[in-house]
């Protein structure tokens, strides 16, 4: 007997209990900053050095965050769970990595790359990246932080479409159902026949889209719903 294929979706909510900002909470990311001055092609054009600010002070904070159990399940759940799970993330911090989760596919980049936005070349990143920082691959003075910004193209979208189209179960936890194309990821699920739950702390702006809702924190409601999956 096969197992369900597992997709699952992560926003800021995951990781607000590792004390790492969300970004439309009360106080959250965007009301501190302009999303057009620090996280567009275009604002980075204007003030490259507000824009590598910004990036820098979100990877020294994420470099002191820890994973909270919510990670440690997911990362559970992929070492033991005998059928297929895929772990899309729209985060840029590296908890999912760094609570064991092997096989995750960041769509909108990681604080922890570094691209040439002259000839696409990607290296890690120093905790510190400057303005007019060389690739060092072709030389160009044209290092950017490996995130995708409004407007630009998310990353691995056929990977993540083609697996959501052969899903069983489609999980979103902590996200806002804001942002698209991820915000669209339970319509493609549901199309599809699969199950879909949504855990978040407050019902995200898709929340009528699922057929189940496990409303809390993801550190009590992630593990839970993990358990509910391994004990079958
Ligand atoms: N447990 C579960 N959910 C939580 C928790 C928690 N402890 N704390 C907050 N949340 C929920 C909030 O209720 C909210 O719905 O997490 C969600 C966070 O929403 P956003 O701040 O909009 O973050 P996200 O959905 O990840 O944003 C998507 O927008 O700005 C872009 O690229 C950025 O990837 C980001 C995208």
């Amino acid at each position: 007997m096969t197992h369900p294929s597992i997709v699952i979706l992560t926003g800021a909510g995951i990781s607000a209990e590792s004390g790492l900002g969300t970004f439309r909470d009360e106080g959250g990311l965007w009301a501190q900053h302009r999303i057009e001055d620090v996280a567009t092609p275009e604002g980075f054009a204007r003030n490259p050095q507000l824009v590598v600010d910004f990036y820098n002070a979100r990877r020294a904070h994420a470099a002191t965050a820890t994973p909270n159990a919510a990670h440690a399940a997911l990362a559970r759940l992929e070492a033991e769970y005998p059928g297929d799970v895929l772990l899309v993330t729209q985060n840029v911090d590296g908890l999912h990595e760094m609570a064991g989760s092997q096989r995750v596919v960041h769509m909108h980049g990681a604080l922890n790359g570094a691209l040439c936005a002259a000839c696409d070349h990607r290296w890690p990143a120093p905790l510190e990246m400057y303005v007019g920082q060389a690739c060092p691959s072709c030389g160009q003075p044209t290092a950017r932080p490996d995130i995708v910004w409004f407007g630009e193209i998310p990353y691995h979208m056929d990977e993540i479409q083609e697996t959501l189209s052969r899903a069983d179960i489609f999980a979103a936890i902590g996200t806002s159902g804001n942002v698209y194309p991820a915000a669209g990821f339970v319509q493609l699920a549901s199309h599809v026949g699969a199950k879909t739950v949504e855990m978040n702390l407050d019902p995200s702006e898709t929340v009528a889209l699922f057929e189940e809702t496990r409303p809390g924190k993801a550190s009590e409601t992630v593990p839970l719903w993990v358990d509910s999956l391994l004990r079958r």
